[in-house]
């Protein structure tokens, strides 16, 4: 294989990935700007044009615009997460360049941040929080009562490797019943002991609501006004998918109008969201900024991934996870 160029487009590309294309004789080159910076778009831009191979870690969109200025050598291209939002799969895939995104190695990551987030949510850490920081720290066994976990029933929206792993943490936990739907019947439910039922029959019935799925054209604000209308008073909504996944104008109207009990989110939209977000103002909605896979192992394992896409892709190998 000649000398292969790639674009890594956000400098926080872990150590551990560009070990591995060195290692496997490529020639990285990473754009020293990251998501917080504004230049990043337009660096790339600037930058991207004659490389074989781009690893995009970037929440910036990767458009038909951007891609006729990488040119038409551009062979492969990587994501450094699970979510291809972040990509026009269908215009790279029309130009038969090859994707790939990172699966599995975030998943107990993702899962742990999952399980926090309920607990907190249904537990009103943030409202305890709060009134300790006013010096309001009340008495008395009526105050700052939460949801129960045991006994409870869990519906996850979006079956796969993040959802699996909520369910056997969860399994500690007393769990009457759990619940999962999504686009297709998945083998692992009957040993995790998961019922796949209609989304509408999930939301009706679970007290906790975990969305674990992708956001796509078909998922966009499946939490909007209408499904809110089905969740129980009690329910707590958590969302570790995407920020899309939710129309936060509804959920704020549910939240303020107590119509769910809590909402916990580790995604947005926007990312990330200002202060003076309406969300951020009511004390039954619980937000962290997007830390589902945001530990140091999880994270040299993603620019790990992201690397072997890249080399197989240049050497027209299978991707381990191969998005086209
Ligand atoms: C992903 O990889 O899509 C996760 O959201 C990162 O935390």
């Amino acid at each position: 294989m000649s000398l292969k160029r790639v674009l890594v487009v956000n400098k926080t590309f872990p150590q551990a990935g560009l070990d591995l294309l060195k290692k496997g004789g490529i020639q990285a080159t990473v754009l020293p700007y990251s998501d917080n910076e504004p230049e990043i778009l337009p660096e790339i831009k600037k930058n991207i044009n004659g490389y074989d191979g781009l690893i995009w870690n970037t929440k910036h969109r990767l458009t038909a615009e951007i891609l006729n200025l990488a040119g038409s050598q551009l062979k492969t291209v990587s994501t450094m997460s699970s979510g291809v939002d972040q990509v026009d799969v269908e215009e790279v895939k029309s130009r038969g360049i090859r994707l790939g995104n990172v699966l599995r190695v975030l998943d107990n990551a993702v899962a742990d941040i999952t399980v926090g987030l309920l607990i907190a949510t249904a537990r009103r850490f943030k409202e305890g929080v709060q009134e300790i920081e006013r010096n309001e720290w009340k008495t008395g066994v009526q105050w700052m009562l939460g949801m129960d976990i045991s006994g409870s029933t869990v519906g996850i929206v979006g079956f796969g490797g993040v959802g699996q792993a909520v369910v056997r943490r969860l399994k500690g936990f007393d769990v009457a019943r759990f619940l999962y739907c999504g686009r297709s019947d998945k083998p692992e439910a009957k040993e995790l002991g998961v019922e796949r039922v209609p989304q509408e029959q999930l939301l009706k019935e679970s007290n906790y609501v975990i969305l674990a799925c992708p956001l796509t054209p078909e998922t966009k604000h499946l939490i909007n006004a209408d499904t809110l209308k089905l969740m129980k008073k009690t329910a707590v909504l958590i969302n570790i998918g995407r920020g899309g996944l939710v129309d936060h104008e509804a959920l704020y109207d549910a939240l303020k109008e107590k119509r769910i009990f809590g909402a916990g989110l580790d995604v947005t939209t926007p990312e990330p969201l200002k202060n003076d977000h309406p969300l951020v103002s009511l004390p039954n909605c619980y937000i962290i900024p997007h830390l589902g896979s945001a530990t140091i192992h999880t994270r040299n394992d993603m620019a790990t991934i992201s690397a072997q896409n890249i080399l197989h892709g240049l050497k027209d190998e299978t991707m381990k996870f191969p998005v086209c």
